[in-house]
């Protein structure tokens, strides 16, 4: 096998970056600075050479696009037809850069769903969410309630899309995802909810305050006439990077699963 010389092995790494930070499409074999390139108006294009305009959908603006992130999530009458509506919606850009729609993992019967932010990378991968690092302790910390397999609980996120590079969703990307998650949680009726980390609490709950004051404290959440006990607990992902709290998210574990058992 030819061997892969030092240039070219930095030539994939950085190929590799611009993939993971959401480059999706080569429109030039060299880089343009765009700080350089004069304005347009410096520079008119003359009328008989001027290239016709590419044609291409633009986005729709984020308040048309949540519109009809509501429309669709209305109309979906079952978690079957809700996932096809999120999968056909063009309105995030996230979905641009992602590989798959991540709807859900679990049973939707199970009464118990958990809701955390967006998919990782291994979660993108596979369609699937929490399957990765996170997903592995979530498995984990399921498990030590009873709850073993995925016939015990279901799983979804707020976004449906990977941010690329796992940044953090801007507010309109969360804002036109929105009614999708919430018309979930009120197709899968879980009898508790559970949210994984502080963005999904701030985003599902009434609360401005942080994980650490939120977590481990019962919420009523109410959709369609059904009321709904809520706790948001730490996110397993930042519970691998701060074992020590692992502590307080199991207390949150007891009280979850002494709740499912009343
Ligand atoms: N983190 C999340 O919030 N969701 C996933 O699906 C994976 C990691």
């Amino acid at each position: 096998m030819a061997k892969t010389s030092q240039t070219e092995k930095e030539q994939i790494a950085q190929l590799a970056w611009q993939v993971e930070m959401g480059a999706d499409e080569v429109i030039s074999e060299v880089p343009i600075n765009r700080l350089e390139v004069a304005e347009p108006d410096e520079t008119p294009i003359p009328e008989t050479k001027a290239a016709p305009a590419k044609t291409q959908a633009a986005a729709p603006p984020p308040e048309a696009a949540e519109q009809e992130a509501g429309d669709l999530a209305a109309r979906a009458r079952t978690l079957a037809e809700l996932n096809g509506a999120v999968a056909a919606f063009e309105g995030c850009s996230l979905k641009k850069t992602a590989m798959n729609t991540v709807f859900s993992r679990g049973d939707a019967a199970s009464g118990l769903m958990l809701v955390g932010e967006a998919p990782g990378a291994a979660e993108d991968r596979q369609g699937k969410p929490f399957v990765g690092p996170a997903g592995k302790l979530l498995d984990k910390m399921l498990a030590a309630i009873g709850r073993n397999s995925e016939a015990d609980y279901y799983i979804s996120n707020i976004l449906p899309w990977r941010p690329p590079g796992n940044r953090d969703p801007t507010p309109a990307e969360a804002a036109i995802c929105l009614p999708f998650i919430k018309r979930h949680i009120e197709l899968a009726a879980p009898r508790v909810l559970v949210l994984l980390g502080g963005v999904a609490a701030k985003a599902l709950l009434d609360v401005t305050d942080g994980i650490t004051r939120v977590r481990g404290r019962w919420f009523c959440y109410s959709v369609d006439g059904q009321e709904i006990p809520a706790m948001a607990i730490f996110h397993p992902a930042y519970l691998l990077r701060q074992p020590q709290l692992k502590r307080q998210a199991w207390q949150d574990l007891l009280e979850i699963k002494s709740k499912l058992d009343d």
